[in-house]
């Protein structure tokens, strides 16, 4: 445990220290180390949402959404090519921490959630979060250049992206609700959303949540939390010397992945363990062409910020709000200590996929949310017994162990 500590704290050092002296370029790799029939990797890897999508034979449009504060967000309607007519609810997809859009097709067609449920003619939308390398633009701001773009957590994020990425889908599709499916921190967002938006929740007919994480107090990942507790703790340093953003795709950790997983011999040994790490070890449950594709899209880029909430998180056994520090906090909130999320506005149904090998979201935080919520119509355990937070995204067995009720949810719900 230690050790891993350890390696975790010098990976993230390196990652800060030369942060923007070093970038790998995405676009140059090895041709013709592909063998899988079906699929070939190396080109995979280099095509954005549109593209792979559409290469699997659906079809992309791409939609930008400017929020009320300003930031510029890449919305994708994924549609089946063969689907005349759509289920009348739009259904709207949004990926976790670290993640972006790609993250719903890394574990291929047969397994991403987007490309089940786009090839049974729902009508399909799949967001991306401010911050990542599909949500780095601003009216005004230059992420580049001004600090003040980074100035965000999961906060805004529930407060401004998700409503607007609501109301664009809404308006776009001429319907009155949508049903959510969340990963992770995007179920936390949009609880967010219900708590600081009257009238919000009341347009989403259905929240899927799936490895819902909000408060992480009882979180195991030894990496996560040596990351979140090192960020939390480094703030001040980082953010005198201009370090706003993090883990961007292209910059050192994630170029390094990038490269490392970039063999099928190694990926497996190398960012499976890399990913069980993070998480917890599910051997087999990941194959390998979906790690090489994680590798080249994850992590997808946030602010220091971000982290340093999750930092906070570590210390508190509530769902709140950031924490500025007293003085500010009067300022902002009139309250000395940050306020608790409003759980009890998040009146809309849920549905709440868990497993119980899950070391990021651990059980007692998700059973914790259970009894938050005033609206839970079922708590699904998935049946593996290794089921760990990444394979709710991406195992290979996503299409027999999550989908096949996911499936259902929506049809009951559409
Ligand atoms: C990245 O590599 C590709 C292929 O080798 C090359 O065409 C491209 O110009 C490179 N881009 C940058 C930014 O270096
Ligand atoms: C995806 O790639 C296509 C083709 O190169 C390009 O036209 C499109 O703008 C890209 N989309 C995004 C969101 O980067």
């Amino acid at each position: 445990m230690a050790f891993i500590a350890k390696a975790t704290l010098f990976l993230l050092s390196v990652a800060v220290t030369v942060k923007n002296s070093l970038s790998f370029n995405q676009t140059s790799g090895i041709p013709g180390n592909s063998v899988s029939p079906h699929v070939d990797i190396h080109r995979d890897r280099f095509m954005n949402f549109t593209e792979l999508s559409g290469h699997y034979g659906f079809a992309t449009e791409e939609h930008t959404v400017t929020t009320e504060d300003g930031y510029v967000l890449t919305v994708f309607r994924m549609t089946g090519r063969d689907c005349v007519e759509f289920n009348k609810s739009p259904v709207l997809l949004m990926h976790g921490l670290f993640q972006s859009a790609d993250a719903w097709l890394d574990a291929g067609p047969d397994a991403g959630l987007a490309y089940l449920i786009a090839a049974q003619c729902h009508e399909l939308w799949v967001g991306n979060q401010r911050g990542n390398y599909y949500g780095r633009r601003h009216v005004r701001l230059d992420p580049d250049r001004d600090a003040k773009f980074w100035k965000f957590s999961t906060d805004e994020m529930g407060i401004y992206d998700i409503p607007a990425i609501v109301d664009y889908v809404l308006k776009n599709t001429r319907q009155e609700k949508l049903i959510y499916v969340g990963f992770s921190q995007a179920v936390g967002t949009s609880l967010i959303m219900c708590s600081e938006r009257p009238g919000y929740c009341d347009k989403v007919s259905l929240i899927i949540a799936l490895a819902p994480a909000t408060r992480i107090t009882n979180i195991k990942s030894v990496m996560l939390k040596t990351i979140f507790e090192t960020v939390n703790k480094l703030q001040g340093v980082l953010l005198s010397t201009g370090v706003h953003e993090l883990f961007a795709r292209g910059a050192l950790v994630q170029g390094l992945l990038g490269q490392l997983c970039k063999f099928r011999s190694t990926s497996r040994t190398i960012c499976g363990t890399g990913l069980g790490l993070l998480d917890a070890f599910h051997p087999g449950s990941i194959d390998d062409d979906a790690l090489q594709l994680i590798a080249t899209h994850t992590p997808a880029g946030t602010s220091t910020q971000t982290l340093v909430r999750y930092g906070q998180s570590l210390k508190t056994d509530k769902f709140q709000k950031f924490d500025y520090g007293k003085a500010k906090n009067l300022e902002i909130y009139g309250t000395e200590r940050p306020p608790v999320y409003n759980l009890d506005a998040a009146t809309a149904p849920v549905a709440l996929f868990y497993g119980l090998n899950d070391n990021v979201d651990d059980i007692e935080d998700v059973f914790w949310l259970k009894n938050q919520l005033p609206n839970l119509v079922e708590a699904i355990q998935i049946a593996d017994p290794l089921w760990n937070h990444f394979d709710m995204i991406y195992s290979r067995h996503v299409k027999k162990l999550v989908y096949p009720k996911v499936k259902q949810y929506l049809f009951n719900y559409s």
